[in-house]
């Protein structure tokens, strides 16, 4: 775990955003969700460019403060790789595309990681790279968290797939690589693990990593496709995808901008606000973004049928994971969201009590194939741990057959 490049992420920030209301914006992204039918349109591809390359000037975080770009040159592609980052192979060229074909790329040479910056192919980092191949400037976009690659190259190496979860991403690990951290953070940041990160752990407010909890408690990274028509996002419903995405971009990418949220006592103010005007086409883009199927084959779809009636009736799961998302959170009164306490389903309380609700949304279930492990905190290692949690909790006392019925139902969610 030594590592790479940048990318990271950050930790801390929150943001504020947007600000105004926070049942105002649910408003306009209901608003949204309704009329988003042109997957294509100009505002979408804004908002996919603004998703892939934006910074929003979080250079201000990675390479001011946190110094990455001095220690992303040190690291070789080999261990970027290693600690979950991806390569674009569409924005690799043909000759660099042939040379890795052959084998005679050098895999353990950190100029080669500079060069994969200067191409803008690492995806959720952006490098400047000068005319005497130093790396001048680092920062980070969404796409670091929240897409991977199919690996139709080599293993990490591949074609972008955003909104999935880039559950390799080490980002602790690639955090603690930065030199003006102290060796106690450095440590708490190393045992996060792929796939975590922690959102409520800082804030950065431009000048500043702000403490916000401790210990952290680094959770799930999750896929941002099917969200739409979710309406409150995060595991403890916060606010719809703007908030959230303003949140993040501001105080924990460390975008220049604003965030405000008196619910968490989180107020940050820079101008200008290069995050706010951008969260229209953002929000379209998340949209957009469409399940994916599990892969063919990997579905018994008679077990899977079984198992559909185990969800509905012995399981009892569609009391709360109810159609079309798999989702009650909408259920609540006077538009806000409907929420449970951690007791009622026996997960981790701590995390919801440094949430603006202190509470869970029920997890819409989206391409559950892809993202082990689940739960927030990752404490279901996979869909039979997810099972049996629940047997226990509610006492269900599922047959053997019934509960591999219902993993295999899951597995085609
Ligand atoms: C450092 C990793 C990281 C980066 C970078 C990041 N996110 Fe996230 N994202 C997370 C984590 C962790 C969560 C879970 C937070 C929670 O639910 O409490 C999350 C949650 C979300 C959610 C809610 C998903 C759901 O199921 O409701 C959306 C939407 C989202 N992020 C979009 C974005 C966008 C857009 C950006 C860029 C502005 C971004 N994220 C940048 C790690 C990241
Ligand atoms: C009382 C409401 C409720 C019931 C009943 C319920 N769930 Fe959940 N489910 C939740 C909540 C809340 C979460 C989020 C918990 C967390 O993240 O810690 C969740 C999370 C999950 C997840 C994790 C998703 C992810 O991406 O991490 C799966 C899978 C799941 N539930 C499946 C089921 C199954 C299968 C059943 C029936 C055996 C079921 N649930 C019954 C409320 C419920």
């Amino acid at each position: 775990m030594r590592l790479i490049s940048a990318a990271a992420g950050v930790f801390v920030l929150t943001i504020g955003v947007a600000v105004s209301g926070l049942v105002p914006v649910t408003r306009a992204e209901a608003h949204a969700d309704g009329v988003q039918q042109d997957r294509g349109g100009a505002e979408a591809r804004a908002g996919q460019a603004i998703f892939r390359f934006d910074t929003f000037g979080d250079e201000q975080l990675w390479t001011n403060v946190l110094r990455m770009h001095d220690v992303v040159s040190t690291v070789d592609p080999a261990t970027a790789l290693a600690v979950g980052l991806k390569v674009d192979v569409d924005a690799l060229p043909p000759a660099i595309v042939d040379a890795l074909r052959a084998g005679t790329v050098d895999l353990k040479n950190p100029a080669v990681t500079i060069e994969l910056l200067r191409l803008n192919a690492v995806v959720g980092v952006k490098g400047s790279v000068n005319q005497a191949g130093q790396l001048t400037r680092v920062g980070i976009t969404c796409a670091l968290c929240h897409s991977s690659v199919d690996n139709s190259f080599a293993p990490g190496i591949g074609k972008r797939l955003d909104g999935w979860a880039n559950t390799d991403l080490n980002v602790g690990a690639i955090v603690a690589l930065s030199p003006a951290l102290d060796e106690a953070t450095k440590a708490e940041f190393r045992s996060w693990g792929p796939g975590k990160y922690d959102p409520r752990h800082h804030a950065f407010d431009g000048t500043n990593i702000i403490p916000l909890h401790s210990p952290s408690l680094p959770i799930v990274i999750p896929p941002i496709y099917g969200l739409k028509g979710v309406g409150f996002e995060t595991y403890t419903a916060d606010g719809p995808i703007s908030y959230w995405n303003s949140y993040v971009g501001v105080g924990q990418m460390g975008g220049h901008g604003s965030f405000y949220d008196p619910r968490i006592g989180l107020a940050i103010t820079q101008s200008p606000d290069l995050v706010t005007p951008k969260l229209a086409a953002l929000l379209k883009y998340q949209l957009s973004l469409r399940t994916p199927a599990p892969p063919a084959g990997s579905v018994n779809e008679a077990a899977a049928e079984r198992g559909k009636r185990v969800f509905r009736n012995e399981g009892g799961c569609v009391t709360c994971h109810k159609a079309p998302n798999f989702t009650d959170v909408l259920d609540g009164a006077g538009g806000s969201p409907l929420l449970h306490v951690a007791a009622e389903v026996g997960t981790e309380p701590v995390y919801a009590t440094r949430s603006a609700t202190r509470a869970y949304r029920t997890t819409p279930l989206r391409a559950l194939w892809q993202h082990a492990p689940y739960f927030h905190d990752g404490s279901a290692r996979d869909l039979r741990a997810v099972v049996d949690h629940y047997d226990q909790q509610f006492g269900l006392k599922l047959t053997e057959a019934q509960k591999s019925d219902l993993v295999e139902y899951l597995k085609s969610l």
